[in-house]
C-alpha cells in the first residue's frame, strides 16, 4: 500500500472575505476510505479543492500523490488532476451532451484508444445502474441520475484517488446506500476514497476513519 496519496499539512486558505480554511491536516493513504465530516459552511469543499487544486494554500502545502502545492508549476495541474476522479456537489455535467458523452469524455481528452472508451463508458455505467439512460441528455435526468452519471464519470479511469463531495446529498435512504456501495467497490479495485459529508449519522455508523472539520480547522 502506498503512504501519503494525499497530505495536506497546516494549510490555511482564505478566500477574498476572509472565509475559507485556517488549519487543516489530512493524510489519506493509497487505497484507505475517508470521511471528511463538518457542518455546512465548514470548509469541506474547500479541502477538496485543495487537493485538485483549484485554490493553492496560503499557508503550508499539499502534496498528491508526490506532487507538492509549494513547487508545483501551473501546467502540471493537470497531470495532477488526471490521477483523480472527483464527484462535484453541484455535478457539473455538460447539460448539452448525452450520458454516455459525458463519461466518455474523461477518456477522449487523455486520448485514448475509441474501442476502450466505449468498453470503460458503458462498464462505468452499468456500475451505476444508468446503461438504459446512456443516450439521455444530461439536463433531462433527474436529481439522483445527474448524481450517478457524475460518479460514473468519476470512476470511469479507475482513478488513484476518488474525491466525493456530498455524494449522497439529497437521496432517498436507499439510492444513498447504493451510492455508498458503489464508493466501497471502487475502493475494493485500489481507488483510494475521500468523501465529504454533513451526515454525521452515516459516518457514526461506519467502520472506516473520520476527519472531522469546524470552521476552516480539522479537529485533531
Ligand atoms: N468562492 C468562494 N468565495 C468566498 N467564500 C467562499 C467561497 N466558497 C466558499 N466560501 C466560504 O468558505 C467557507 C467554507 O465553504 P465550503 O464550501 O468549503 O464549506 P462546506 O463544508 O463544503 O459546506 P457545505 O456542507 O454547505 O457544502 C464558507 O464560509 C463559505 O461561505
Ligand atoms: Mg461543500
Amino acid at each position: 500500500m502506498k503512504n501519503g496519496m494525499i497530505k495536506i499539512r497546516n494549510a490555511r486558505m482564505k478566500y477574498p472575505g476572509g472565509d475559507g480554511l485556517d488549519h487543516v491536516n489530512l493524510e489519506v493513504a493509497g487505497g484507505e476510505f475517508v470521511y471528511l465530516v463538518g457542518s455546512t459552511g465548514a470548509g469541506k469543499s474547500t479541502v477538496l479543492k485543495l487537493i485538485y487544486m483549484e485554490e493553492l494554500p496560503d499557508a503550508g502545502y499539499v502534496v498528491v500523490d508526490g506532487a507538492n502545492s509549494s513547487e508545483i508549476s501551473r501546467r502540471e495541474i493537470p497531470f495532477v488532476r488526471r490521477k483523480l476522479g472527483i464527484i462535484f456537489q453541484d455535478f457539473r455535467l455538460f447539460e448539452d451532451r448525452n450520458i454516455f458523452e459525458n463519461v466518455a469524455f474523461v477518456l477522449r481528452v487523455t486520448g485514448a484508444r475509441p474501442r476502450d472508451i466505449k468498453k470503460k463508458t458503458l462498464r462505468a455505467l452499468a456500475e451505476v445502474g444508468l446503461s438504459h439512460k446512456s443516450r439521455k441528455m444530461a439536463s433531462d435526468l433527474s436529481g439522483g441520475e445527474q448524481q450517478r452519471a457524475a460518479i460514473a464519470r468519476a470512476i470511469v479511469n479507475d482513478p488513484l484517488i476518488l474525491l466525493a463531495d456530498e455524494p449522497t446529498a439529497n437521496l432517498d435512504p436507499k439510492t444513498s446506500v447504493e451510492i455508498l456501495n458503489i464508493l466501497d467497490r471502487a475502493n475494493a479495485r485500489g481507488t483510494a476514497v475521500l468523501m465529504a459529508t454533513h451526515n454525521y449519522e452515516l459516518v457514526n455508523y461506519s467502520s472506516k476513519r473520520v476527519v472531522s472539520i469546524k470552521n476552516g480547522r480539522t479537529l485533531p
